[in-house]
């Protein structure tokens, strides 16, 4: 555990970013979880206060009202599913059921493929993105991953980079599974922002693929991240393997329900992605014109940005934070560098003012 903001591994830690900057936690505007600034939906926030009372019984173990919605909402059986205390507990599931021994992952990533392989004793076997090619693996390097590890986690859009696999490397990574029988733990936590959605998702093949777990997250979309819920859609023998190692009651009554509301949610979503593609761009182009510092183009709700020479991130978070704007360090991800930031795209007033603090920071770098 490091003294930083990020001792947890995470952005979003608004108890201890309070602590350092002398602020209450509601106080800062957090730039360091990639969490929907328009969610959650009012109708959720309204089911949720009206079912409180619910909290006296325990959540169905077999997760079937909420199962059966996600069912018909993705046009799958309800055997090919099973809901998780967000995607972070899915994708421990996958890990506890197979027990790899060898896990690839594809630096830089979401830090929780690592560590969840390490906590549950596999090695952890990584290639690297070249930032050239926004730190995109060659296939060829991705395919000597896939000969090599017992299970590899992918993200798309992947966390920091935002950066999406098309659809062809999506579906030759799922050939690949069936070649080496190497399971691919396919991360699609943010797919739900991207247009296109349903053309980047591997979930209309799956059938063809019985070693690919996909996972999927409400947490982000539907600004639900305290509450927990995201789901795995596999084969039903893969999800009875997951389903024997999770502890039961783990995802609460609460998230259950909300995860229905969010289902009927489509036209929020779709408004969220509308809005998303072009908040993001103006949020690029201001950093781009007004800063001159590297933007990757990233596709998710969220940007990878670079500091300049003489302005650390770290530094950056520093004199941000005390002026109560949190964002998210990317120096700790292995393939970035020191300078490396994350920002979650916000609403444009918030965005508006993330931009002007920066460019104050910059004017008085640029003057020392
Ligand atoms: C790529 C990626 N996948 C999954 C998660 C975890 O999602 P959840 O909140 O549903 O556990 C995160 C959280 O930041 C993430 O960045």
């Amino acid at each position: 555990m490091t003294s930083g903001i990020e001792r947890y591994g995470h952005g979003g830690d608004l108890v201890t970013a309070a602590e350092l900057f002398g602020r209450a936690p509601q106080e800062m505007v957090d730039f360091s979880a990639n969490i929907n600034p328009l969610g959650p939906p009012p109708r959720l926030l309204e089911t949720l206060q009206t079912a409180l009372t619910e909290i006296v019984h325990y959540p169905d173990p077999g997760h079937r009202v909420f199962r059966k919605s996600l069912a018909e909402k993705l046009n799958v059986e309800a055997d090919w599913l099973l809901p998780g205390n967000g995607a972070a507990e899915c994708m421990a599931l996958a890990i506890l059921a197979l027990q790899p021994k060898k896990v690839g992952v594809v630096y830089p990533c979401f830090s929780e493929y690592a560590k969840l392989a390490s906590q549950f004793g596999a090695k952890v076997i990584a290639i690297y993105g070249k930032e050239e090619s926004g730190y995109q693996p060659e296939m060829e390097q991705l395919h000597r991953l896939f000969v090599e590890a017992d299970m590899i986690f992918v993200g798309s859009p992947n966390n920091p980079t935002g950066m999406l696999y098309e659809r062809e490397q999506w579906l030759q990574m799922a050939a690949w599974t069936n070649e080496t029988g190497t399971v691919l733990v396919a991360d699609e936590a943010f797919l739900d922002f991207v247009p296109e959605e349903k053309q980047f998702s591997l979930l209309a093949e799956l059938q063809r693929f019985p070693q690919v777990i996909l996972i999927r997250s409400l947490t982000k979309m539907f600004a639900i991240p305290g509450l927990r819920l995201g789901y795995s859609i596999a084969h039903p023998a893969m999800v009875e393997r997951m389903k024997n190692k999770q502890v039961t009651w783990s995802v609460n009554q609460l998230a259950l329900l909300a995860g229905e509301v969010c289902l009927q949610e489509a036209e929020f979503a779709g408004n969220t992605r509308q809005w998303i593609a072009v908040e993001r761009v103006w949020l690029q182009d201001q950093i781009r014109s007004k800063l001159e510092w590297q933007v990757w183009d990233g596709e998710a709700n969220f940007l990878l940005v670079r500091s300049p020479a003489n302005l650390p991130a770290v530094e950056l978070q520093q004199l941000l934070g005390k002026k109560g704007i949190l964002i998210r360090d990317c120096s700790q991800y292995p393939g970035l560098t020191e300078h490396h930031f994350r920002i979650a795209v916000r609403t444009r007033e918030q965005n508006q003012r993330l931009v002007a603090e920066l460019c104050e920071i910059a004017r008085v770098k640029r003057a020392l």
